[in-house]
């Protein structure tokens, strides 16, 4: 598609995000990076005011699905919770301990699930605890945390799951407004916009974005990036033997295989994208998976190589909507790594039938079966 028709009238998927007969809208795909790219940068002509009719019905008004001043003053907002220096903080104290506990459950078992014993978990009890929930909580919040981000596969328990989270986080907040906490919560009910404090509304639909936005992606994409690893074991060797090399091998296991294939856009406006035109009032996927493949950008594109000249990709997208929590993601997955490869050596994927990368648009292994050896200078 890439080379045929970059510009495409059509759909490469039902997407989850947006399905086509809950927008109702005519359904375009570009395919190329140049523009994709250039799509996520134009907000003014690319919005994105579809997602209050399809996600926003799930989980509330978010900040996806804001434009202009709005999205500005909510993102400011939130992107203080999100600072810098609380990531130079939560990475020692919250996501680093995580990690090597995780790992220290499994390390002397010779074989592990890695999606259900790691990749599933370290999202989920980072995520947990930045938001500051009580310990004893954890196995309600997994629960939940499944159910809404598996609302693909079954929408009647991930629907039940957002109103029951929404009860949830209710509670939370109000005990934040008795007495103020330390946490993400407690910073977005202390927020105020123009003097005004944030709407229950608004805190609770943000948490609940939080779970597809930034558990569900950073689950995936780390199994995506040891799926692939696993499958070249000279590159895990390096890898594990020299620590320099993980955030280059983390932005290629990003480009390489995006959990997130495509997003949603509405256009605004009648326009042309390489001499074809998009009627306005369309809905324009834009396929991240395709644009991080083209050829055009990286030569030998389908070959998964960390050692490749670093460009940008676009699978934090662009633009206004540009991930918020990337630099989170990426602190995430090298801890992650380190704790893995401080504690175990020798890891091999048990390849059967089931072992692969599935799923639109969402996408991941569905389980990671690998054995290993524990490592012999473990740092636990
Ligand atoms: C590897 C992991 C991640 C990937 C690939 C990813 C990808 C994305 C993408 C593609 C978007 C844009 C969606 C759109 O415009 O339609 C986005 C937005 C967003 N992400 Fe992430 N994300 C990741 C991790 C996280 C984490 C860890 C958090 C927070 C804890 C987070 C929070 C957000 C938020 C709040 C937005 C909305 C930003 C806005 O509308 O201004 N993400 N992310």
């Amino acid at each position: 598609m890439r080379d045929t028709e970059p510009v495409w009238r059509g759909t490469i998927m039902q997407s989850a995000m947006a399905p086509p007969e809950l927008t109702g809208l005519e359904q375009w795909t570009l395919f190329d990076f140049e523009s994709v790219f250039a799509a996520f940068r134009d907000d003014e002509v690319f919005g994105s005011e579809m997602y209050n009719n399809t996600i926003g019905l799930v989980f509330g008004p978010t900040i996806l699905g804001m434009h202009g001043k709005q999205h500005h003053d909510h993102r400011s907002l939130i992107a203080n919770a999100f600072r810098q220096s609380a990531l130079a903080q939560w990475e020692p104290e919250v996501i680093d301990p995580i990690c090597d506990q995780l790992v220290d459950e499994i390390k002397d078992d010779g074989q592990a699930d890695l999606v259900k014993a790691v990749t599933f978990e370290f999202p989920t009890r980072v995520t947990a605890a930045l938001l500051g929930l009580p310990q004893e909580d954890l196995d309600l919040f997994r629960r939940l945390s499944f159910d809404l981000v598996s609302i693909t596969e079954d929408i009647e328990a991930g629907l039940n799951a957002s109103v029951e989270l929404g009860t949830y986080f209710q509670e939370l907040v109000d005990q934040r407004r008795r007495a103020m906490t330390d946490d993400i919560i407690g910073d977005l009910v202390a927020a105020e916009i123009d003097g005004e404090k944030l709407t229950d509304e608004a805190i609770i639909s943000f948490l609940r974005l939080l779970l597809p936005a930034g558990l569900e992606t950073t689950y995936r994409s780390s199994g995506n990036l040891l799926y692939h690893l696993l499958d070249h074991p000279d590159q895990l060797r390096e890898l594990q033997e020299d620590r320099s090399l993980i955030p280059a091998a983390i932005e290629e296991g990003l480009r390489y295989e995006t959990p997130l294939v495509s997003v949603p856009r509405n256009t605004t406006r009648d326009v042309e994208v390489h001499g074809v035109t998009i009627p306005e009032g369309a809905q324009v996927n834009l396929c991240i998976g395709s644009a991080n493949r083209d050829e055009k950008r990286w030569p030998d594109a389908d070959k998964f190589d960390f050692h490749r000249p670093r460009r940008a990709h676009v699978s934090f997208a662009g633009g206004i909507h540009s991930c918020l929590g990337m630099h989170l993601a990426r602190v995430e997955t090298s801890a992650m790594l380190n704790s893995l490869f401080d504690r175990v050596t020798d890891l091999e994927l048990v390849t059967d039938e089931d072992t692969k990368i599935v799923g639109m648009p969402f996408r991941s292994p569905t389980h990671l079966p690998v054995t290993f050896r524990p490592a012999a200078t473990g740092s636990s």
